[in-house]
């Protein structure tokens, strides 16, 4: 592992029992706050191959250039990977619309002045893209599994209700990630660190300094989770410090530490873990 003391220490404030609960009054709060006001929440031209096609000419005119061609995004400007939105964000038909229509405050990615027809059309181009789950998961045990992941993964991810703690819900994963991308969250977790997980340390006044999740942010202002799991909003004309820590919450495991059959047992465990 090379994680830095500092690190270390703000993980464990971090573990602390209070985390779930404010993760739950944080999923209340999104959820509260997801606009009511869709035209109409599933895409009425979903699968439909000529809206296919015009969704894709749009995205390469428009979003190519930060996207990608292939829509696999471009890491250096931090623009997502659009193939994974479905799966591993679980975003929905209509909250793609939004997105496209409205863009996204506080980042480069713009506002679209598209008609609605055109919109949905580029969100049927994004769904006929959407990367598939795991193909073919390699055997494996699922007794083992289970009791690997409740020694390794446990204390921060839940899955088939085992496990608690502050790590997305896993029970789902292997239906929504590549195994690749699977087995490098967990081999090289801070390669790329989810939204929402992102870590960073500030000093807002001359006796504070704060440590926490960088929920989200834009040009004037950040909204964080410190480590007491409060929510926090701070003026950046008005920090005298920050500093931005690269690496994920996730540690990393080796595979002298965890080998790769016992890593597609836990896999196995999350993919069927449900009739166990
Ligand atoms: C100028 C660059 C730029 C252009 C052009 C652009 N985007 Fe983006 N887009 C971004 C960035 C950067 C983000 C991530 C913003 C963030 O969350 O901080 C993003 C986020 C998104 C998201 C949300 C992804 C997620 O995981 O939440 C969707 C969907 C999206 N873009 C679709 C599109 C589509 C469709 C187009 C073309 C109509 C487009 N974008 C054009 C830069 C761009
Ligand atoms: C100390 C806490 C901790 C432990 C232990 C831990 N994780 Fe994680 N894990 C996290 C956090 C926090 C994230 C989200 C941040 C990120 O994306 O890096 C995460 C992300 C992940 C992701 C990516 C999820 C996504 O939505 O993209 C996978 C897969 C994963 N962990 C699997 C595992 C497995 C398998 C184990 C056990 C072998 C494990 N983790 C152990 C904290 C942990």
């Amino acid at each position: 592992m090379n994680r830095d003391r500092s690190s270390e220490v703000l993980i464990r404030h971090l573990l602390r029992p209070q985390w779930p609960f404010v993760l739950m009054a944080m999923t209340a709060l999104v959820f509260a706050a997801t606009p009511l006001m869709y035209a109409q929440s599933a895409n009425p031209l979903e699968g439909d191959a000529r809206a296919i096609r015009g969704g894709a000419g749009l995205f390469r005119a428009q979003c190519a250039t930060c996207h990608g061609a292939d829509a696999k995004g471009i890491s250096s400007i931090d623009a997502p990977d659009l193939t994974q939105i479905w799966s591993q964000r679980s975003l929905s038909a209509a909250a793609v619309f939004e997105i496209i229509r409205h863009g996204i405050p506080g980042s480069i990615m713009p506002p679209h002045s598209l008609t609605d027809t055109e919109n949905w059309m580029l969100v049927a181009y994004l769904q006929s893209v959407a990367e598939a789950g795991v193909i073919g998961l390699p055997p494996g045990d699922l007794a083992a599994g289970r009791r690997a992941f409740i020694e390794n993964c446990s204390s921060c991810h839940r899955a088939h209700g085992v496990g608690e703690g502050l790590g997305p819900n896993l029970s789902a994963m292997t239906s929504q990630r590549s195994l690749e991308s699977l087995v490098a969250s967990v081999r090289d977790p801070d390669a790329l660190v989810g939204r929402g997980f992102k870590l960073v340390r500030l000093r807002a006044s001359e006796d504070e300094e704060i440590t926490g999740l960088i929920k989200s942010e834009d040009a004037f202002s950040m909204q964080l989770q410190d480590d007491k799991g409060r929510l926090r909003s701070v003026n950046k004309s008005e920090l005298q410090m920050v500093e931005r820590l690269s690496g994920s919450l996730m540690p990393e495991f080796a595979r002298s530490q965890l080998s790769d059959q016992r890593l597609f047992d836990i896999f196995n465990f999350l993919q069927n873990g449900a009739q166990s």
